[in-house]
């Protein structure tokens, strides 16, 4: 699963009561299929012991460099030039000078010092100290040479203090990794827009018009365009997931809004892909105030929204891809909106099957183009994503071939 399978990665975790955080970091990696080597700084392993991290990677730990017994001497070379990438998390603000200045007194700024991989840190401190000139100083260092500094976000500190200081959220860690992992990928250099979630049309100031729609399929498509290069777009309706790292996303309500950001965003894409359940009707008037309970019954007139895909028309360079979400006669109705739309590629799901459609982690889909169907197993939503990139990459190149 991911961009992380089978990549080498060395965490070097160093002295932060976030510490205890990295061995979340450290087990999720390794569920991913990561191969995690993990170093700490003395001072880290204060907080967590080598051992944690052991058990979790299922790999060897390392603190001393000059424990020669476990050949960690020599280690760091080896670790820095196998390693896809080196992640610094928790990073403190003495590693975070340590690395800046080139200083290599532990694994961690050894390992920091030896590595041409892409590097990310990720501080957290509290936030006196994350202020202070000095380590914005440092940190401004870094950028410059191209090292990615992912957070601190702001919050609740263990101090207590409240401020910038805290470690970003583990899922938001991982995906700056797959971004940083995937950024030479065959999408890279390709701009990618994506919808996703449902519309909600407005009755009156409290209520709407919507549908089940989660934005899961589509922010699943969005993650996997980052994670092969592409520089993504995430036109979302309002869905309570979390906004994907390095994703640009856009947030909108109703379709109107939904079909000027897409329609926008278009101009200079290559490849649009509608994931987004949008509504088909609109209330014909918003009401301003709130409808009151006080007549019997209560019809409401709807009329036509915009049809986005329609509207985006076919570009030459411009990959179309859209979805089905159909209960009934799949193939009949995904090969007359394949038609009517003017697509490359429809995703076919019938909502109403075992394991698809919305709220599932899951989707079983049939892919439609002008060549055939290929009926795609029951499969995640991201291994869906996968699927569907994999023929986006290959309209992309066919239409460009270099
Ligand atoms: N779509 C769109 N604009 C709309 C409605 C749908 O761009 N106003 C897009 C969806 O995002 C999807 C595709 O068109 O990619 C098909 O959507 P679907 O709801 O299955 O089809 P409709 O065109 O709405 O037709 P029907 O509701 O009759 O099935």
């Amino acid at each position: 699963m991911y961009n992380l399978t089978d990549r080498e990665i060395v965490l070097g975790v160093s002295g932060s009561i976030a510490a205890y955080k990295a061995a979340d970091l450290a087990s999720k990696l390794t569920q991913a299929g990561v191969r995690l080597d993990v170093v700490l700084t003395p001072a880290a392993a204060k907080f967590v012991t080598p051992l944690t991290f052991q058990s979790v990677s299922g790999r060897p730990a390392y603190v001393d460099m000059f424990d020669t017994a476990s050949g960690a001497s020599e280690l760091h070379i080896e670790l820095a030039r196998r390693a896809n990438a080196l992640l610094i998390a928790p990073a403190s603000a003495t590693t975070i000078a340590r690395v800046a200045l080139g200083l290599a007194e532990d694994l961690v700024s050894l390992t920091a010092l030896a590595t041409r991989a892409p590097i990310i840190v990720c501080p957290a401190m509290d936030p006196q100290m994350f202020e202070h000139e000095a380590t914005q100083a440092h940190l401004e260092t870094l950028r410059r040479r191209g090292l990615h500094v992912v957070g601190p976000e702001e919050g609740r500190l263990a101090s207590g203090h409240t401020g910038p200081g805290r470690m970003s959220e583990v899922q938001t860690i991982i995906g700056a990794l797959r971004y940083v992992l995937g950024k030479d990928a065959d999408l890279a250099g390709r701009k990618v827009v994506v919808s996703a979630g449902g519309t909600q049309e407005p009755v009156d100031p409290v209520r709407y018009v919507g549908n089940y729609s989660s934005g899961k399929m589509g922010y699943a498509l969005a993650e996997a365009a980052r994670d092969r290069g592409a520089d993504t777009v995430l036109v979302s309706g309002p869905a309570a997931l979390p906004e994907p790292y390095a994703v640009r996303v856009l947030p909108v309500r109703q379709a109107t809004e939904m079909r000027d950001a897409v329609l926008a965003e278009c101009a200079d894409a290559d490849a649009v892909i509608m994931a987004a359940a949008v509504a088909d009707y609109q209330p014909a008037e918003a009401v301003g105030q709130k409808i009151k309970r006080r007549q019997k019954g209560l019809s409401l007139s709807l009329v036509r929204t915009p049809d986005i895909l329609a509207e985006i028309g076919r570009r030459a360079g411009l990959v179309k891809v859209g979805f089905a979400a159909e209960s009934e006669n799949l193939l009949t109705n995904a090969r007359r909106k394949l038609d009517d739309k003017r697509l490359d590629l429809i995703v076919a799901n019938n909502v109403t099957a075992e394991g698809s459609g919305f709220g599932s982690d899951t989707n079983r889909v049939t892919l439609v183009d002008g060549e055939g169907e290929e009926e795609l197993p029951l499969m995640s939503k991201y291994e869906v994503a996968c699927r569907v990139l994999d023929r986006v990459a290959a309209a992309l190149r066919e239409a460009s071939p270099d």
